[in-house]
């Protein structure tokens, strides 16, 4: 086998180059999650956010909190400072900054310099997340919120847990869409055999991409087959589908049931597991992950086992992930191409999507809000 003539490579180049990868700019203009709430406290916790560095805090009565962690006076990290009610002091030389952002005090100037500040990003609360809106702040619309209405509510039991991850977010989500993926990655987990060549579907809608595969009939590793009550039974149905819903947000839903039944009879458990990331930098990401079931709610044992197994598979993503970053760190731009095949149809236009509109806002980009905020205007220095 040799590599492709130099044509068919170059052809294979140029269609790659409309793919995002790790180069790619961020798409700003997007809610992501910052945190699980819990992470969000009195406590001061830094972040690296697609490349900008936050802080964030929970006010006295109880809000989550986001700005620049950057101090506007000579850059030394907020979070390092105190929190005094609801105002971050900065360790450095001790100014002070409110939820706005806005400086309130300098220590060594008995008069307040005028318009000085940090970047304050806007934050919602949702079930067990907190959501951040990095882009312009005129854009930040709740209702460009993913839907995730099952997050939180008593009808799913849940269990929640986080990677850092060392790829950039664009693979992660490749690999979320295409999980043919389970039979080798997860050969010793949750994959099976058979997962990979089972029938699929895909759906491409604008900024929603989706692959559906029915695995019927299955015999169930036991992390499913144990909790499903599915053990031993050679005709199971697994009935997958994988959704991108934003570039932060990618929901994996799958049914389990005995396929030898009459629907009627069928006892159909469901899953479904958010699959989410951040950027942290273009080659690592947070990934947040909220697994649920609509079965056995109340037994704790099965959201132990389950948890358990579920996160050493996740792991395996985590090492494959970091081993494919590798290969493209280390490859020169100009000779990296990749061959995509039916199965990658969705995961092709998403990577589209994410470039078009990526590329399109690093255009449109005049100066960012943060950076146009932070630093005292030329007048202050003899105000101090
Ligand atoms: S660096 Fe923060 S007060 Fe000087
Ligand atoms: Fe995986």
């Amino acid at each position: 086998m040799s590599i492709p003539p130099l044509p068919v490579l170059q052809a294979l180049k140029k269609s790659s180059s409309t793919m995002a990868n790790r180069s790619t700019p961020f798409i700003y203009n997007e809610w992501y999650v910052a945190a699980f709430s819990e992470e969000v406290t009195r406590t001061l916790l830094p972040r690296i956010l697609l490349d900008k560095r936050v802080v964030m805090f929970r006010t006295e009565d109880g809000k989550p909190v986001a700005l620049s962690d950057r101090c506007a006076h000579r850059a030394y990290p907020l979070s390092l400072g105190a929190l005094d009610g609801d105002t971050i002091v900065c360790g450095y030389h001790g100014f002070r900054f409110n939820c706005d952002g806005n400086c309130t005090e300098v220590p060594s100037s008995a008069k307040l310099p005028g318009n000085i500040g940090v970047a304050s990003y806007p934050v919602v609360e949702r079930g067990l997340l907190v959501w951040i809106w990095l882009g312009d702040p005129a854009l930040a619309d709740e209702s460009r919120l993913p839907e995730q209405e099952w997050i939180g509510q008593d009808s799913w039991a849940t269990s929640h847990g986080y990677f850092e991850l060392k790829s950039n977010y664009v693979s992660m989500h490749e690999n979320l869409l295409d999980l043919s993926h389970l039979s080798f990655l997860h050969a010793k987990t949750f994959g099976t055999p058979d997962y990979a060549k089972a029938a699929f579907k895909s759906e491409v809608g604008d900024g929603y991409f989706a692959l559906y595969r029915d695995v019927v009939p299955t015999t169930l590793p036991p992390l499913w087959a144990k909790p499903t009550g599915l053990e031993g039974c050679e005709t199971a149905a697994r009935i997958v589908k994988s959704e991108f819903k934003s570039p932060a947000f990618h929901q994996v839903n799958v049914s389990f049931y005995d396929n030898k039944l009459a629907e009627k009879d069928r006892n159909v458990s469901r899953i479904k597991t958010a699959h989410i990331l951040t950027p942290q930098t273009h080659s690592s990401c947070h990934y947040f992950i909220v697994h649920g079931r609509d079965f056995g709610l109340e037994d704790d044992s099965i959201t132990q086992f389950m948890h358990e197994n579920l996160f050493k598979a996740f792991n395996e993503d985590v090492t494959g992930m970091a081993a494919l970053e590798e290969v493209w760190r280390t490859t020169a731009p100009d000779e990296m191409y990749e061959i995509s095949v039916g199965a990658d149809g969705p995961s092709v236009a998403m990577r589209r999507y994410i470039k078009r509109r990526a590329d399109a806002e690093a255009q449109s980009r005049t100066g960012e809000v943060a950076i146009a905020r932070e630093g005292a205007p030329a007048d202050t220095e003899a105000t101090a």
